[in-house]
Parts: structure tokens; sequence; C-alpha cells
């Protein structure tokens, strides 16, 4: 996974081709609706003070940024950078050119980072950026876990089980699971909750993310694990084809993020929908602001594709966590689901 999403001459993030968006392979939030990233302002606005930054990882083609920033300056609330952590260079790239066609007047105050800061004070964002983390494939057999690693035979690539046990202590249920169920586990994603938290003085994380809490996560029924592919709007679950041309992923055990994260030393201040942080941020504000027909109508059909359950408003989450910053986040209003973490 690792090789084929970020190897520097073949991987697919490092490709020149836009990824992201109708011409890509798969729509994210941002790119459904301004609306999102102007929500996600409103939320930095309850806790950026004179001094604070925001600080966004993988900024796909800065769309998000974009918004952000355009929402804070109507809001008067910029921040004093907006700093962007970035592993592609052809993606870079293209967030400047977003925000410097956009924006033009407040790209001054974006910087681009190669990597973590030293003592960061602001809101850190990660919109679907842990699922892009290479993840470890597990099966279950005879009572545990083995991981599922990948060989080269015969010119093909296949599924290679491993013979020693995978790491037993890791906070997977051993009951339940029937004879070859699958799953993933995400070390690397644990490993940057860990690392981030020393990258910050104070402030707030908010991972927006697919993804569900351990008890949904190994649900008897997701048998094949959570890993997808996405090639050209279609979904699959065979990573051996259209290598470095198609994108990888799996879904956030949100429980075992939160866990890292609160042994790590933060607070874990909410977790909830995507839906309801959007809701309890007031979307509808923006729908009811418009006063022209032609543009409500349209803002109300992204509205409807970010919150409603069967698109992205119940299978993305949002975990918001904290360092040495005590608050009440408006995002969590209508709904904080944080004890079934
Ligand atoms: C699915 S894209 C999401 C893009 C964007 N956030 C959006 O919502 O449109 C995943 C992004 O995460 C980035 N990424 C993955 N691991 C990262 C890491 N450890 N640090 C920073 N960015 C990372 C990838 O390079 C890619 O740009």
């Amino acid at each position: 996974m690792n090789l084929a999403l970020y190897s520097p001459n073949n991987g697919y993030y490092r490709s020149n081709v836009s990824v992201i968006g109708r011409q890509g392979d798969f729509i994210t939030a941002p790119e459904t609706s301004d609306l999102f990233g102007y929500s996600l302002a409103r939320q930095c606005k309850q806790v950026l003070n004179k001094n604070a930054s925001i600080l966004e990882f993988g900024a796909g083609n800065g769309v998000l940024a974009a918004q952000i920033l355009f929402e804070l300056a109507r809001l008067n609330s910029l921040p004093k950078k907006y700093y962007i952590l970035e592993l592609s260079a052809q993606l870079k790239q293209q967030q400047y050119d977003t925000i410097s066609k956009v924006l033009p007047e407040l790209v001054d105050i974006v910087e681009w980072l190669s990597e973590l800061p030293n003592s960061f004070s602001g809101v850190v964002i990660a919109n679907e950026v842990l699922d892009a983390m290479p993840a470890k494939r597990l099966m279950f057999s005879d009572g545990r876990f083995f991981e599922l690693g990948v060989d080269y035979i015969d010119g093909q690539f296949q599924w290679h089980l491993f013979d020693e046990p995978f790491l037993e202590s890791m906070k997977i249920p051993t009951d339940n699971f029937i004879e070859g169920y699958k799953t993933e586990i995400n070390l690397q994603a644990l490993d940057w909750v860990e690392s981030l938290y020393e990258a910050m003085s104070d402030g707030l994380v908010l991972l927006i993310d697919y993804g569900m809490d351990r008890i949904e996560y190994f649900h008897p029924q997701r048998s094949e694990g959570t890993l997808r592919c996405y090639h050209k709007h279609k979904a699959s679950d065979d990573p051996f084809v259209n290598l470095g041309k198609q994108d990888i992923t799996t879904s956030v055990n949100f429980s075992d993020i939160a866990d890292r994260a609160s042994d790590a030393g933060f607070e874990i201040l909410g977790y909830c929908n995507q839906a309801m942080f959007l809701l309890s941020l007031g979307i509808q504000d923006y729908l009811l602001e418009e006063k022209c027909i032609e543009k409500r109508i349209q803002l109300a059909q992204q509205i409807k594709q970010l919150i409603l359950p069967s698109a992205m408003g119940e299978s993305f989450k949002v975990l918001a966590l904290s360092k040495k910053l005590t608050v009440k986040l408006d995002g969590f209003r209508e709904q904080n689901l944080t004890g079934k973490l």
C-alpha cells in the first residue's frame, strides 16, 4: 500500500494527473461543496486566538484550504499562518495554484512544511488523511490473527499469510470471528497521532474520515475488512490491479485512534458523524442566507450530499482532540458520541 500510493516515481499520490474530483477517481467533501470548508472555518473561529495558526495535513488540491481561508477572512478571523504539510510535490503545486487563483491576496499567509513543526499552536485539520495511510491487513485463523503480506509469484501479486501470529496484544477481540475473517490495523496512523501530540504546544485537532468505533469495525458481518480501491469513481477490493493508478484506502478505527491519542496526552473533546457536526455548526444557515433561487437549489443538493446518511453524513465521522485547551466545541452541540469509542 505504501509503495502503490507513495513510491516517488510511480505512486498514486505522486502522479501529475488529478486524482481527486470529478475528473479523477473519487470526490471528497470539500470537492462536494464550499459549505464544508465554510462550516469547518466556523469551528476554527471558535478556538483560534490572535497567535494561533491552522495546520492542514494532506491538503489534496487545496480546495479546503481556500474555503477555510475565504470564510475566516469574511468572519474577520484569519489565522496567523495557514500551514500545509503535504508529502507530494505534485499536490503542493496544485494547492499553490488553487489558492493563488481564488485568493491571491491571502496566498502569503500559506506556508508549506515538509515535516512536523516543533511547537504548533492552533487548529490541526486532516480530512481523509488517516484513511490514506498504509494499513496492515490481518486474517483470523486458528483462534488468532495473522498478517496478510503481498507476494509476487509468476508475474502476479497475491496475498501471503505470515507464519507468525500478529501482535497479540493489540486491542482486537479474538472471540466471535469466523475462520478467514479479514480486517485491517493502521499502526502508522496511530504513530502519527502520537507524534502530533509532541509537535503541538496547544490547540485542537480535527480528524475527519470514513470509519467507525471498534465494535462496528470488527462486526462479524464485516468479514472482508474495510480495504477498498477507487479508480475512476468505481470501487473494488482488488489492490493488485491498476497499480499506482488507483486509490487504496481503509476505514478508520476511531476507537484505536482515540485510545492512542489519550495515551499520548490528548483530551478527547468530541466524536460524532459528519452530518451532526455540520448541522451543529449551522451549515443550513448558508442556505437560508442565499437569495438566488437557483443557487439555493444547488446548495440544497450539496448539503444533502454532505449530510444524508445514504451519502456522506453517517459513514464519515469527526473526532476532536485537544491539548491544553478546554472548550465545549460548537461542532458537537447536537451529538457527542465519545462514550461509544
Ligand atoms: C484522500 S486524499 C485527501 C485530500 C484532501 N484532504 C481532501 O479532502 O480533498 C489523502 C491525502 O493525504 C495525504 N497524506 C497521506 N499520509 C500523509 C501524512 N503522513 N502526512 C501528510 N499527508 C499525508 C496524501 O498525500 C493525500 O494528499
